[in-house]
């Protein structure tokens, strides 16, 4: 497993002892390219929204934006107004956002709430979804009020972090999470606090947002200074995780005091002891990068506007201890180092989109490092079903070498 460092210290050797003899692992089979018209068709970006996005586990938000009852917050996902709302007895649930009368929007913005009154004509619903109250009731002959509630949208906690699932008959959260649940056992989730939240709009399709943040191929061309400095890109362990998730840590050189663990020296912290000696990265499929550290942690999710347009959500996330061990001036340290990178990458990106729209590639070729890529789009693939794919558009189906 991925948090055990006698594991990943084993893995770090082996990486270096092949780039120093110029060699690629020879268990791993060789990536067959990638059309490249997956980044650039609407019909394919419609498959996507129709078979990925509705039918996966996507993060709605973080528990602490509504921490007592009656806080809501509405949020748009895939195009679908949804309503996060904590009821009377403190579990937060998810709803369409859609008043049952006529479908007006019910809530907008967020804050707290004692219920939900539609402002077209006023129908009034209960934290829970229950309609409470119709004005004029006896124009609704027969109305039975307790079958137009609104209506729910799959909704799980995985420690604080809310997760949605548009597809009622999805598998449980914990069952699609997986081996990400053993990889960050060591984070105390469950009381991570919202310390900033930052917003990116960038114009290429969402995919290449969320590639980006699963290789470090480009650590030493895009971040010589904000990145390469810290982590030694030459010792890598990576697990591939079913369900199109993946875990990766990276040996760091020395502390990681400047970047995102801020104020941490080697022996504080409550993390397991990998997080003092990598940077740690999870790649939680379809859109979300998480990256475990001590204090506070950044969570990237990206979300598809158009094929061509794509949403950065960051954010940034204290531990409980954070307090005692951190400082604001550390918090934003970490802040303004992100953004640094963040920089970095968009201006690498720049253009990416018309470049490859254009027709000048035909096919994107990944080398073993940037294996997680290859990983994300076979996911896409199964959730659409080749059946479904247009010709010439799918990955090719490989066995990776997937661990638990
Ligand atoms: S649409 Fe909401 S009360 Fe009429
Ligand atoms: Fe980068």
């Amino acid at each position: 497993m991925l948090q055990s460092l006698a594991q990943v210290e084993k893995m770090w050797e082996l990486s270096e002892l092949n780039y120093r003899n110029k060699q690629h692992p020879d268990d791993f089979p060789e990536l067959p390219e990638i059309p490249a018209e997956r980044f650039t068709r609407e019909d394919f970006f419609q498959l996507e929204k129709e078979h990925v996005w509705k039918r996966t586990w996507l993060l709605a938000g973080i528990a602490c934006e509504l921490p007592s009852p009656g806080s809501f917050k509405a949020v748009s996902i895939n195009d679908a107004p949804v309503l996060l709302a904590r009821g009377e007895d403190g579990k937060i649930r998810a709803f369409y956002n859609t008043c049952q009368h006529r479908g007006s929007m019910l809530a907008k913005g967020e804050g707290t709430a004692q219920h939900f009154a539609c402002s077209y004509h006023c129908w009034t619903y209960d934290l829970e979804g229950n309609l409470k109250f119709i004005p004029d009731e006896r124009l609704f002959p027969n109305l039975d009020k307790s079958r137009k509630s609104l209506k729910p949208i799959r909704c799980e906690l995985f420690g604080a972090l809310i997760f949605i699932n548009f597809d009622g008959d999805a598998s449980p959260l914990a069952e699609f999470l997986g081996s990400i649940l053993g990889v960050l056992q060591d984070m105390p989730l469950d009381n991570i606090k919202l310390y900033k939240k930052l917003q990116f709009e960038v114009p290429y399709n969402w995919k290449i947002v969320q590639e980006n943040f699963s290789e470090a191929y480009h650590t030493k061309f895009i971040h010589p200074t904000s990145l390469e400095p810290f982590i030694q890109t030459k010792a890598r362990a990576g697990h591939l995780l079913a369900n199109g998730h993946a875990a990766l840590a990276i040996k760091s050189r020395g502390s990681l005091t400047n970047l995102w663990a801020s104020d941490v020296d080697d022996k504080e912290g409550v993390l397991n002891e990998l997080t003092r000696k990598s940077q740690r990265n999870c790649n939680i499929f379809p859109n979300i990068t998480l990256s475990p550290a001590e204090n506070i942690f950044p969570v990237l999710v990206a979300w598809p506007i158009s094929i061509q347009r794509t949403r950065l959500d960051v954010y940034f996330l204290t531990m409980p201890s954070s307090d005692q061990v951190a400082s604001e001036p550390g918090y934003e340290a970490t802040v303004a180092g992100l953004e640094v990178v963040l920089g970095e990458d968009f201006s690498a990106l720049e253009g990416i989109q018309e470049a490859i729209s254009s027709g000048g590639i035909e096919a994107v070729r990944l080398g073993w490092e940037e294996q997680i890529i290859y990983h994300h789009h076979q996911q896409i693939d199964r959730l659409i079903g080749s059946e479904n794919i247009p010709a010439g558009l799918a990955v090719q189906d490989i066995t990776l070498p997937v661990g638990v």
